[in-house]
């Protein structure tokens, strides 16, 4: 009960006092500084803040996925993350990394892992997603959503990728924190706002907030959600 009310109480402060604006104003400061877009991953540029890098080495260690896929490739920093993890956990041959984009650029085509796949086209094209059916078979993990951020082009992710979820592991929606939350204030409805939607009529997710806030902030914080059903 003490534990509990101390967790409580620190994270009320952490959020609504001036610890919680120190860590909004950082946050905003390093998002508008651009460094994230510089980072690269055995050469490959991979847009995310670190932060975000260190928990999903921690949920790939830990779940041990049979699948990673991500919608929103860009250069491909994240897929070779994800599989050069997955072989140093010693991950099955057969655990994919599945990537889609709706255009490839020459430095994604360069990839040549044997557990990457890329698909060329929109991730709401329902062709794709049964080209990507045919590749993965049966298979279910954890899957990032980091492509058109709009609220409406999300939701449609949500809807179409859910199933690829494996009961215990996550879907990440990435980018919640623009639209004001707390970057990128003239986006408009984006990650976050689909995010709030989706969990009003789906009971068979839940937001792991516990995942990132001991490292204050996540550029896809209250996105970290676990398949619970
Ligand atoms: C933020 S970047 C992805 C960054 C990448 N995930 C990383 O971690 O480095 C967004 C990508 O989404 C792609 N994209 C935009 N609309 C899309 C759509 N409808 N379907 C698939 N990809 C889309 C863009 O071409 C772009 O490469």
């Amino acid at each position: 009960m003490k534990a509990a009310l101390k967790k409580a109480t620190r994270s009320i402060v952490l959020e609504t006092g001036a610890a919680g604006l120190i860590t909004r104003g950082f946050h905003w400061l390093y998002y508008q500084s651009g460094a994230w877009f510089e980072n690269k991953f055995l050469g490959y540029p991979i847009y995310q803040c670190p932060l975000d890098l260190q928990l999903y080495q921690e949920l790939i260690f830990r779940l041990r996925p049979a699948l990673v896929l991500q919608t929103g490739i860009a250069e491909g920093g994240s897929l070779l993350y994800f599989a050069s993890l997955m072989d140093l956990i010693g991950s099955p041959a057969d655990a994919l990394v599945v990537g889609v984009d709706i255009c490839l650029t020459d430095r994604a085509k360069t990839l040549a892992h044997p557990r990457i796949k890329t698909f060329e086209g929109s991730s709401t094209d329902l062709h794709v997603i049964d080209r990507i059916m045919s590749t993965i078979k049966n298979q279910t993990g954890i899957v990032v959503l980091d492509s058109d951020h709009s609220k409406t082009h999300v939701l449609n992710e949500i809807a179409l990728y859910k199933q690829f979820v494996a009961i215990g592991s996550y879907l990440v929606v990435e980018d919640t924190n623009i639209n004001g939350h707390p970057v990128y204030s003239s986006f408009g409805p984006g990650p976050m706002e689909a995010v709030r939607e989706f969990l009003r009529s789906d009971n068979s997710f839940v937001i792991d907030d516990e995942l990132w806030k001991r490292n204050k902030f996540s550029f896809h914080q209250h996105g970290w959600l676990k398949r619970a059903r």
